[in-house]
């Protein structure tokens, strides 16, 4: 094992959330360590985002009505406070990103551009190119890292586990690098590992990002929030590839239609049917998908001809498995998009370790709650990320990490095994069967391959699915339809190895 020790603190992860730390720690004052297994702008969900930026910027709009719509698409399960945190902040979010260089789309009189989402109640989400708000805005804070010399990146350097010191404060990370591994202490630890995706067989976000993070800081103490709740998006494009391309949200928003193989409407006639919460969606294109009828986008009447100039990245991406959407509609299924739950943190991405913070898709902090209202994700993983980095900037460290244990990797085939499992048995429709075969899958797995993270990220999520007997945002048992009068967390924190323990 090699030894390093950074004399500040230490980020993993470089989307968006991450990479707003950095910047915000090293204009504190202070040396950043980012470390990320691949080169910047890959293998992160922010790059892929299409929709944009959701914050109140039009006249029509307000702070108080985007907390009040990301408490509604949340199911109960949305902290006020954090939402008026995120929402409150948007508009300066959106003006840092901007003057930082991410081109968004604007106006005559130069005001932002913005388009409507599910679930929104007004249009607000502020776009890059159409469908290329990601990769557009990422680019323009990786510039501004590059240019930070306070901020050195390793891009080849993948978390295996956490250190503590002997009062448990996290004072770095072990991670491998050129296949060895190396012990980093550093001031604070700040995860920005990304969601769950990969767990998933169908999946629009990167395979690589498979809720290790969440894993790894549940190893080390911290407190787990709703990790049942996963997001399905509706319209992932159904070419065969791995992960699925988006098509993004923004092309119902402009009046492209789900349908049937038989060219009826899959969620009725009104005009803005298709554009209900994303779990009701989801859920009916998944059901029509299971009876046969198959479930088809439909843009030729809505976008037509505009299609590759409006939506050049879904564009592309037809167009590469032969698909015109132009002439054709698109084929979709509903594909995990985004982990709702993961490591309980509040708005400075502090959790309940001291010491680590958790910011971006690994986090919970509880604006999400049990459904994601669209487009918030890429505003909370700057805002809040900019946050952590302010606070992450203040910690002075802790005393000498004790040794800690480095989970296994699970071999490929396994891997493919648990992912097809995920997404039969804790994908859109779940039920008490389907999630115990899939613990039993875990255990046999975990007995035959030893404790690795992923396993841990896959057990969190099928045993609190298993455990919450309701439906509820994007929850949907099967068996317990219903939506329970009292909305509860789960909050789950891991006392020793597998056994998992309510917290509360
Ligand atoms: C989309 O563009 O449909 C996805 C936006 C989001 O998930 O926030």
């Amino acid at each position: 094992m090699n030894r390093t020790r950074h004399d500040g603190p230490l980020i993993v992860g470089a989307g968006l959330a991450g990479l707003s730390a950095a910047l915000e720690a090293a204009k504190a004052g202070v040396k950043v360590l980012v470390v990320t297994p691949e080169p910047l702008l890959n293998a992160c969900s922010s790059a892929w985002a299409q929709g944009g930026m959701a914050a109140a910027l039009t006249a029509q709009d307000s702070a108080e009505r985007h907390a009040k719509d990301t408490e509604a698409a949340g199911a109960g399960l949305v902290e006020p406070s954090a939402a008026r945190a995120l929402t409150g902040a948007g508009r300066e979010t959106v003006e840092w990103l901007a003057a930082l260089g991410a081109p968004f789309d604007r106006d005559a009189d130069g005001g932002f551009v913005v388009s409507l989402e599910a679930a929104h109640s007004v249009p607000r989400v502020a776009r890059v190119g159409g469908d290329g708000a990601g990769r557009a805005i990422l680019s323009a804070v990786v510039a501004a890292v590059r240019a930070e010399k306070r901020i050195e990146v390793w891009d080849d350097a993948r978390l295996k586990g956490l250190l503590r010191d002997a009062d448990g404060r996290v004072v770095g990370a072990v991670v491998v690098r050129g296949g060895r591994l190396v012990e980093i202490t550093a001031t604070a630890v700040v995860l920005a590992t990304g969601g769950a995706g990969g767990l998933f067989a169908a999946t629009t976000t990167p395979a690589a990002l498979k809720g290790e993070g969440m894993a790894l800081a549940a190893r080390a103490g911290a407190e787990i929030l709703d990790p049942e709740f996963v997001q399905f998006h509706p319209t992932a494009i159904d070419a065969g590839l791995d992960p699925a391309p988006l098509a993004t949200e923004a092309l119902r928003g402009e009046g492209a239609r789900l349908i049937d193989g038989e060219g009826r409407f899959l969620l009725g006639d009104e005009s803005d049917a298709d554009l209900k919460p994303r779990d009701v969606v989801a859920r009916a294109v998944h059901a029509a998908r299971a009876e046969g009828r198959g479930a088809f986008l439909d843009a030729r009447t809505a976008i037509g001809e505009a299609f590759p100039h409006e939506f050049p990245a879904v564009f592309a991406a037809c167009m590469r498995r032969g698909l015109d959407p132009r002439v054709s509609p698109i084929p979709v299924m509903a594909a995990c998009h985004y982990h709702m739950g993961g490591i309980a943190a509040d708005a400075d991405g502090r959790t309940t370790v001291p010491g680590l913070y958790a910011v971006g898709e690994c986090a919970a902090t509880g604006v999400h709650g049990a459904n994601r209202l669209a487009s918030n994700s890429l505003l909370e993983a700057a805002a809040f990320g900019r946050r952590a980095g302010v606070a992450a900037a203040l910690e002075t460290g802790g005393g000498r990490p004790a040794p800690v244990e480095i989970a296994p990797d699970l071999p490929n085939a396994a891997m493919a095994e648990l992912r097809t499992a995920m997404t039969a048995h804790a994908g859109v429709v779940r039920d008490a069967e389907g999630l115990s075969a899939l613990i039993a899958l875990i255990d046999r797995l975990e007995g035959q391959h030893g404790p690795a993270a992923v396993l841990l990220a896959a057990r969190l999520i099928a045993q609190a699915a298993l455990d919450r007997r309701e439906s509820r945002g994007g929850h949907y048992r099967s068996d317990y339809p219903q939506t329970a009068a009292r909305a509860d967390h789960t909050r789950v924190r891991i006392t020793r190895r597998a056994a998992l323990e309510a917290a509360e």
